[in-house]
């Protein structure tokens, strides 16, 4: 979608004139527009409502928000009143969502699709959750996660999907995806499901990063995992869904074509599965991105200047730039930066860099420079935009960890009148101590309503 437009010399944000947001709530200062996440939601919701329809899809499409793209619980709490279930990545994840689920309780009645690496403690989650009427899919990523599951007494089965390893999903070329299940251990996990009525496999699962958009080789993996559903099928009647992870393109100048996208997607499923006589599955998305990134502008301003070549400028903005955009840092996922006023002034060209005291706060490859203004008459603002999705969690926003695994202990060692010492300064993290920091309360969440 396009959030970012230029209209009259001025910029503009989610209509929203930018040098304005930037006068009134001063730098550095960042924006987050649940609006934009219920948009999102609606229009790919009703992009593939649109497809099924015209291509005579016999499957639903079920949105799920993937939490790990933000955890701050007016964000989560959003996407859950408007998608159709949620997807957590682990125990803490499982708990926080349990307990968002329940402050709502018109709403409680979406699925919860648990992924990542099961801990016991995630798995008695699971179970207990199953147990008390929450419809949770559990998604096997491992042989000893189905052996757990399968030493456990239920009163009525457990909804089970399986992840499959495939080789060479972009952004995992090779051999370095370490989740799904292999083609040996896929052999096995169906023997182990034969002649039981503890777990019912519903899904079959395989997710791929969505960097950037290569459509033969996201055709190449959909035709994979299609070819999977028709295999389990021969053998589980009681599927019923294709569940392909996250990955749901996106594109820095918010002009990607999501009818086209979902039609395409659907055609291919439905050809795909007409030609198997297998009945349509329903297809599960779960979007952390496409959901969160558009949702969050940062806004500074240029507060230093500097030449030391002569090719380009260095921009000084009033921030800690490694921490503002991690993932660039740690995954090379390039970020978006505009200037906010003076558009239309003499340009040159600038790099970016934070004013920590680290040579590495700059945002200086070849490619990546903004231009400013030559000569800088009024504060020059300029903006980050797009870092509503991962941002957060990778920097621990709020102490708030990735996927919400849990904050180590914290042991002081010393030496005491020639002893060594061993102090315990903090516990390990605590699932309150997680609801507690991403403010999960019905009083803090009633004011977005
Ligand atoms: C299993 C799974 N599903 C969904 C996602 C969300 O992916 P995206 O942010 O590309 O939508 C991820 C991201 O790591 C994932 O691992």
């Amino acid at each position: 979608m396009k959030y970012f437009e230029i209209k009259n010399g001025k910029t503009y944000y989610n209509n929203l004139d930018m040098q304005k947001l930037a006068e009134n709530f001063g730098t550095s200062t960042k924006i987050v527009f649940l609006d934009i996440i219920e948009k999102q939601i609606k229009t790919l919701k009703k992009c593939f409502g649109d497809a099924i329809k015209k291509v005579g899809y016999n499957g639903k499409f079920i949105y799920l928000n993937a939490n790990k793209a933000n955890y701050s619980s007016e964000m989560v709490f959003t996407a859950f009143k408007f998608c159709d279930g949620l997807e957590t990545s682990s125990h803490y994840d499982l708990e926080y969502t349990h307990k968002l689920t329940n402050l709502f309780d018109e709403q409680n009645d979406k699925p919860i699709y648990a992924n990542g690496f099961k801990t016991k403690g995630y798995l008695d989650k699971i179970v207990s959750m199953h147990k008390s009427g929450v419809k949770v899919v559990d998604i096997v990523d491992s042989m000893d996660e189905l052996d757990y599951l399968l030493s456990k007494e239920y009163e009525s089965p457990l909804e089970i999907g399986v992840r499959i390893n495939l080789k060479g999903l972009y952004g995992h070329d090779g051999e370095n995806d370490r989740f799904g299940l292999s083609k040996e251990e896929l052999i096995e996990f169906k023997k182990k499901l034969q002649n039981q009525n503890k777990l019912k496999l519903t899904t079959i699962h395989f997710h791929q990063r969505g960097f950037s958009f290569e459509e033969d080789k996201f055709y190449q993996n959909i035709t994979k995992a299609c070819e999977k559903y028709a295999e389990f099928f021969k053998d589980f009647k009681t599927l019923t869904t294709l569940d392909i992870g996250g990955g749901t393109p996106w594109s820095y100048e918010g002009d990607f074509n999501y009818e086209e996208w979902s039609e395409k997607l659907i055609e291919t499923l439905k050809d795909y599965f007409d030609k198997k006589q297998i009945k349509h599955p329903n297809l599960v998305i779960e979007n952390g991105k496409y959901t969160m990134k558009d949702a969050i502008i940062n806004l500074y301003e240029v507060i230093g200047r500097k030449k030391t070549n002569e090719s380009f400028v260095w921009a000084l903005l009033n921030t800690r730039l490694m921490e503002a955009i991690p993932e660039y840092y740690m995954c090379g996922e390039p970020m978006k930066f505009v200037p906010v006023n003076n558009i239309d002034a003499k340009m040159e060209k600038a790099k970016l860099a934070g004013i920590t005291c680290d040579c590495d706060d700059v945002y200086a490859e070849d490619e990546n420079f903004v231009m400013i203004p030559e000569k800088q008459k009024e504060k020059q603002i300029i903006a980050i935009l797009g870092t509503g999705s991962y941002q957060e969690s990778l920097t621990s926003q709020a102490s708030v960890r990735h996927c919400l695994i849990p904050a180590e202990k914290r042991i002081v060692s010393f030496i005491q009148n020639g002893e060594r010492k061993f102090l315990e300064v903090e516990q390990e993290q605590s699932a309150q101590n997680v609801f507690d920091l991403t403010k999960l309360n019905k009083k803090y969440l009633e004011q977005f309503s």
